[in-house]
C-alpha cells in the first residue's frame, strides 16, 4: 500500500515494476496515450529542494491521465508547525496518493501511519527508493540483467547507499561499498541488510580500489547531502580519494557503467570527463525516474498491493 523503502518490495515486486516500466517507456516513446489514472490526484509535499523528483512525478501523473498538486513546507501549514498526523488525515481526504520528501524517515512513517491513501517516499535522510528503482532499470537496460553483476558504491554511506544495500539484499547482486571513516552506513542499517554476514553479497570494504576492482557498475553521490551543507568543507577533506575519475574507471571491468543520481558536483565526487564520457549512464538514469515512477503509481493507484 505504501512505498517507503526498497524493503517494501520483494524480489518479484522489484522485477515486475522494472518490466512494467520498460513497457510503459516503450509505449510512451511510440506516442501511444495511456490514461489509467484519470480523475486521480497525487499530492506532493516537499520539505527539501528538488528538480528531478518533482518534475518526473508531476509529469508521470499527467501522462497517466491524472493530476498533481505540489506543496512546499514554505507555503503550507506544515512550515508553521501543523502536526504531520493532522496533515496526513486531511490530505488523505482530498488526494489519492501522497509523495513526500522530508528529513527524518520517522516523519514519513508517521504520515503513512495516519494516511488512508498510499504514501511514496520521494527521499528522506535514510532512503531514496524511487531513485534506486530508476537506477536498477538503467542497469538492466545497459547490462541486460542485474543478477550476477558486481556493483560498487563509492562515497557517503547515505540515503542512496542505504537503498542500494536494500536492493542488493533483495536481488542478491554483489555490492561493495567504500566509504570514509565516519561516513559509513549506520550499524543499524548494516544489520538490517545483513552486510558482511555469512552468505551476504553486501560488503563494506576498506579501500576504493577494492570496491572498484572488476566492478560492472560504479555508483556515487554528493559528499554533503541536503541538510549537511554546513559540513561541506570538512567532508571535502574526508572524501579525498573518493572521486570517480578516469584512473578509477580503468580499474573497473571493461565497459563499466557509471551512475550518479544527480545533482552532481563536477570536480568533487566525479569528474567532468567521466560524467560526459561513454561509460556514464547518468542522464538515462535521470530519465528513468519518469518511467519507473509511472509503474509505481499505476501499481499503487490501481488498488493493487505493491
Ligand atoms: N536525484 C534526485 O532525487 O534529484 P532531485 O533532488 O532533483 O529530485
Ligand atoms: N544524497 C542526496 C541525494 C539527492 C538526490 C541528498 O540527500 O541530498
Amino acid at each position: 500500500m505504501n512505498f517507503l523503502t526498497i524493503f517494501d518490495l520483494d524480489k518479484d515486486g522489484i522485477y515486475s515494476l522494472i518490466d512494467r516500466a520498460s513497457e510503459l517507456k516503450e509505449r510512451h516513446k511510440s506516442g501511444i496515450p495511456y490514461h489509467p489514472l484519470r480523475c486521480k490526484t497525487l499530492g506532493l509535499i516537499f520539505e527539501k529542494a528538488s528538480t528531478r523528483t518533482r518534475v518526473s512525478f508531476e509529469t508521470a501523473m499527467y501522462q497517466l491521465g491524472g493530476n498533481a498538486i505540489f506543496i512546499s513546507q514554505r507555503d503550507s501549514q506544515i512550515g508553521r508547525g501543523e502536526p504531520i498526523k493532522d496533515t496526513a488525515r486531511v490530505m488523505s481526504r482530498y488526494v489519492d496518493a501522497v509523495l513526500i520528501r522530508t528529513f527524518g524517515h520517522e516523519v514519513i512513517e508517521e504520515f503513512a501511519e495516519f494516511s488512508t491513501v498510499p504514501v511514496i517516499n520521494g527521499l528522506t535522510d535514510e532512503h531514496h527508493p524511487c531513485q534506486v528503482m530508476a537506477d536498477l532499470l538503467t542497469v538492466k537496460e545497459r547490462k541486460g540483467a542485474i543478477e550476477g553483476l558486481k556493483i560498487a558504491w563509492i562515497g557517503d554511506g547515505n540515503n542512496m547507499a542505504n537503498s542500494w544495500m536494500e536492493s542488493a539484499s533483495r536481488l542478491g547482486f554483489e555490492l561493495r561499498l567504500a566509504c570514509p571513516d565516519g561516513y559509513k552506513p549506520t550499524d543499524e542499517m548494516l544489520k538490517r541488510v545483513g552486510a558482511d554476514t555469512k552468505g551476504s553479497t553486501i560488503h563494506l570494504v576498506s579501500s576504493v580500489a577494492e570496491a572498484v576492482s572488476g566492478a560492472d557498475v560504479l555508483n556515487t553521490d554528493v559528499w554533503a547531502s541536503m541538510g549537511q551543507e554546513d559540513e561541506g568543507v570538512e567532508r571535502s577533506e574526508s572524501f579525498k580519494g573518493y572521486q570517480i575519475n578516469d584512473a578509477l574507471l580503468e580499474k573497473a571491468a571493461a565497459g563499466a557503467m557509471v551512475l550518479h543520481c544527480l545533482p552532481a558536483h563536477r570536480g568533487e565526487e566525479i569528474t567532468e570527463e567521466v560524467m560526459e564520457g561513454p561509460n556514464s549512464a547518468i542522464f538515462e538514469q535521470a530519465e528513468n525516474r519518469l518511467h519507473i515512477q509511472k509503474a509505481i503509481l499505476e501499481r499503487l493507484l490501481a488498488g493493487d498491493d505493491i
